[in-house]
């Protein structure tokens, strides 16, 4: 039973005031918020078990490499991911987007074309520029119609022999759309093009099943999933990794070193340079097993139920116009007021304790499509309640008189 009273304790933040008021949190598209036994999990790995993994043959490095390649099997079993080698743990998506761009820097040739989406986040589009620079490849934009949704025929329209890779997001940042994965991955494999997929948004809201959508590479971050910041995922398949170059070299990726020449390790250690965030990978397992407990269906029906009020209560409000509006989307409400800056709105909400972002969210190309500066973005989780929609509608409202 989705218990809204009993979720909400388990988040400590979510009983903090802001500015004299009760925090009303609508910035989960930037970070989600952290349950208690995902905080615990961090406080036990340093207080009782703090050692580094794969290194040594003590009792506790034993104790921490054994937990930490659980919580790895924990993420190949959630995104059902045939082999836990598949699996590589980043410091997050934009880390995880940089080695597969990395990678295609010694396999692209000049005239290839790499394809991205016109609701790109940055870091979904400067790493694939900069290595269109680097080898003479092509990057070519899927646009998008005024609701927010990519256009298909004009994507087919794009794809050729030519095409080596494509990028897009499963759902937007600054729109909330989520996009037709499975159609674009099965256009891109016919014509024998591999596709990442950047989750980063997606994964709080959806089960991803890598194998069912036959996608090449997803990527995602934990901090989005009730996980700890500086800790994420980059999924390949086995035989197109093995294919990448490493563009970090260090310690763990190795097989053998001598200053003629080095061998690397297997996957996934060949791209998991250095010691990495052990408490955060960790604690990646505990908020995954959080957020199956739940269930994935209770949260898409409670979080499709929240946002389809928003919608309909920040209409009301003259002057409104909202961004992004498919009938696909998920959790995200971007809008503004027409005549008053997106800042000076956030700025008024901030003072009654509700945290929203504002600007262009990291997705310039989308703002230079709808010809603003950026949006009011307020992002919802399965820990909001309608009543923190009331809080924000009548914030609005204020600012919109304060303002206008
Ligand atoms: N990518 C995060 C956001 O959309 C930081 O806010």
């Amino acid at each position: 039973m989705f218990d809204i009273n009993i979720i909400r304790k388990d988040f400590p933040i979510l009983n903090r005031e802001v500015n004299g008021k009760p925090l009303v949190y609508l910035d989960n598209a930037a970070t989600s918020q952290k349950p208690q036994i995902v905080i615990d999990s961090i406080v036990d790995y340093y207080s009782t078990y703090n050692a580094n993994i794969h290194r040594g043959v003590h009792t506790l490095s034993q104790e921490a490499t054994d937990v930490f390649e659980i919580a790895r099997k924990k993420v190949q079993k959630h995104f059902n991911i045939k082999e836990s080698k598949e699996v590589i743990l980043t410091s997050g998506t934009t880390h995880s987007i940089n080695i597969v761009a990395n990678g295609y820097a010694e396999i692209l040739q000049k005239g290839d074309e790499v394809i991205v989406s016109a609701m790109e986040h940055h870091s979904n589009i400067v790493p694939w520029q900069m290595l269109c620079e680097r080898t003479g490849a092509v990057l070519k934009v899927i646009p998008m119609n005024s609701e927010g949704e990519l256009i298909l025929s004009e994507y087919e329209k794009l794809l050729s022999e030519k095409t080596k890779l494509v990028f897009v997001n499963h759902v937007s940042n600054a729109l909330g759309t989520i996009n037709p994965i499975e159609i674009i991955i099965e256009k891109a494999h016919e014509v024998n093009a591999a596709v990442l997929v950047d989750g980063a948004q997606a994964c709080s809201h959806i089960k991803v099943d890598v194998q069912k959508i036959d996608v090449d590479y997803y990527v995602t971050s934990a901090h989005k999933m009730c996980g700890p910041t500086g800790v994420g995922m980059l999924y390949g398949k086995k035989e197109l990794l093995n294919e990448l170059q490493p563009y970090q070299g260090g310690g763990e990726m190795i097989k053998e070193v001598t200053f003629e020449k080095t061998t690397y390790a297997d996957l996934p250690h060949k791209f998991e340079a250095g010691t990495p965030n052990i408490s955060g990978g960790i604690a990646f397992g505990v908020a995954i097993d959080y957020l199956n407990e739940i269930g994935f269906d209770e949260i898409a029906n409670y979080e499709n139920e929240l946002i389809a009020y928003a919608t309909q209560q920040l209409l009301e409000i003259e002057g409104l116009k909202i961004y992004g509006t498919s009938q696909y989307k998920t959790s995200v409400i971007s809008f503004n007021i027409e005549g008053i800056h997106p800042y000076d709105i956030g700025t008024i909400v901030d003072k009654l304790g509700i945290a929203v972002r504002t600007g262009h969210h990291c997705a310039q190309p989308i703002m230079e499509f709808y010809k603003i500066p950026g949006t009011v973005r307020a992002s919802f989780s399965f820990y909001n309640t309608k009543e923190e929609v009331d809080v924000l509608v009548n914030a609005v409202k204020k600012a919109k008189m304060m303002l206008q």
